[in-house]
């Protein structure tokens, strides 16, 4: 494969995937497709703008029209689809503009991709529609503990030695899908879509679902990039309802590398589950983020814990989220590279050392990027 699109690729996952890619690969066409919604920053890619193998088109994937002409103009043959609304919060507060870019987003895409493919002589041979998905989808776990033992209890999945989990059920592949939020059901009416085009067209396709990202370029209105900004500038930490809800992170970077894995070595038609079996308490997340931030900064250990703030939680919360990741880990050989208290470590520094960064996207500057890097070319 050749020419290559990443849509939402001026995002915190996609500006990942597409370093890895333009790096890794320079004999690749590496297409960056996005809107540059409020979550797209072009400066997330700075370090790789200039490279031959690197082209920024400004998108929406709503646009059939337009994305059909690209496919053509590029002879896209294949696509890794991270384009989305991808905040729950924001969900609840403005679900059409979620059912819009996630679900007709992606129809417009797939059938874009699937007249110009079907046009070919080849037709489908060596051509991939790869659509990132999040362990959402499933619903919520229950918090259940063996008899006796305190939680997290340490566990032994099939895959990894041991883990910390808050409870005995996982989602597997082939858990049933039972989103809660407009921004989850969105994402799992996009996920049957594209099943259904391999299904009904023949279209290889394959979707990931994969459990919380944390990591370098992440938007501040997520938890772990906002709650550092908070605690640097001495901020309340608005805590969902009692902190008890679970999450299961992962470091970005494990994600675009599973992500390219997959792209290239995974099998048609088929669901992977990525996460690194590391569940987190938000409340015990939170307290691990204060200590290093604490720590880095110089200030006496503890002292933002008055940071806290209980707030009216989240509604329809979904309490656990737990991914069970060995179908990838034991096919493909993919495993986490990063331990948790070392991602968190590195991505708390990243967020410290790159306060232009995080300056740029509170005061609203980084939205001028594309015109002064981008129009009058
Ligand atoms: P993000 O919000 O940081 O980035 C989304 C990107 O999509 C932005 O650059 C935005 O400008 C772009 N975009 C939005 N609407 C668009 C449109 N109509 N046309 C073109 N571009 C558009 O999101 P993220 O956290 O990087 O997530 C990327 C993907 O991964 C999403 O599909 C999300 O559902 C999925 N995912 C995210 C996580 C996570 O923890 N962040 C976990 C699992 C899966
Ligand atoms: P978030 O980063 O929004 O990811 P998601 O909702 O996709 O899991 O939130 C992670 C967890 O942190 C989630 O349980 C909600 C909670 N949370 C807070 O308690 N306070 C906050 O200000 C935010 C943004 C999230």
């Amino acid at each position: 494969m050749k020419n290559i699109v990443i849509t939402g690729g001026a995002g915190f996952i996609g500006s990942h995937v597409v370093r890895l890619f333009v790096n890794k690969y320079p004999e690749y066409n590496v297409i960056c497709l996005d809107k540059l919604t409020y979550a797209g920053n072009l400066a997330n890619l700075k370090d790789i703008e200039n490279k031959p193998n690197y082209k920024f088109v400004k998108m929406d994937i709503c646009d059939f029209e337009a994305f059909y002409q690209l496919m053509q103009n590029e002879k896209v043959d294949g696509i890794i689809h991270l384009a989305a609304e991808s905040h729950v919060d924001r969900s609840i507060k403005d679900p059409f503009t979620f059912a819009q870019t996630n679900v007709m987003g992606t129809l417009a895409l797939l059938q874009a991709a699937k007249l110009y493919w079907e046009s070919l002589p080849e037709k489908y041979e060596g051509k991939r529609f790869y659509h990132i998905s999040t362990d959402e989808v499933y619903g919520a776990l229950e918090l259940t503990h063996p008899e006796g033992i305190e939680p997290p209890f340490t566990t032994t999945a099939s895959s990894s030695e041991h883990h910390l989990a808050y409870g005995k059920d996982f989602f597997y592949e082939d858990t049933k899908y039972n989103p809660h939020s407009p921004y989850s059901a969105a994402k799992a009416s996009s996920d049957h879509f594209v099943r259904a085009y391999h299904d009904t067209y023949g279209m290889p396709t394959i979707v990931t679902n994969c459990s919380n990202n944390y990591g370098p370029y992440q938007f501040p209105e997520k938890l772990i990039p906002l709650f550092i900004n908070n605690i640097r500038h001495r901020k309340p930490l608005p805590v969902y309802g009692k902190g008890e809800n679970v999450r299961d992170w992962l470091y970005v970077e494990d994600h675009a590398r599973a992500i390219d894995l997959i792209f290239h070595k995974g099998k048609t038609a088929e669901t992977y589950n990525i996460g690194g079996f590391n569940e987190w308490k938000n409340i015990d997340l939170i307290k691990v983020m204060i200590k290093t931030v604490d720590s880095i900064l110089g200030n006496p250990e503890g002292s933002s814990l008055e940071l806290i703030t209980y707030v009216t939680d989240r509604a329809g919360h979904d309490l656990r989220y737990a991914i069970d990741s060995t179908k990838l880990q034991k096919e493909l050989g993919w495993e986490p590279s990063l331990q948790f208290e070392e991602g968190i470590e590195k991505t708390v520094r990243w967020y410290l050392e790159n306060q232009e960064w995080m300056d740029n996207v509170t005061s609203g500057d980084y939205q001028k990027y594309y015109e002064t890097m981008y129009c009058g070319k």
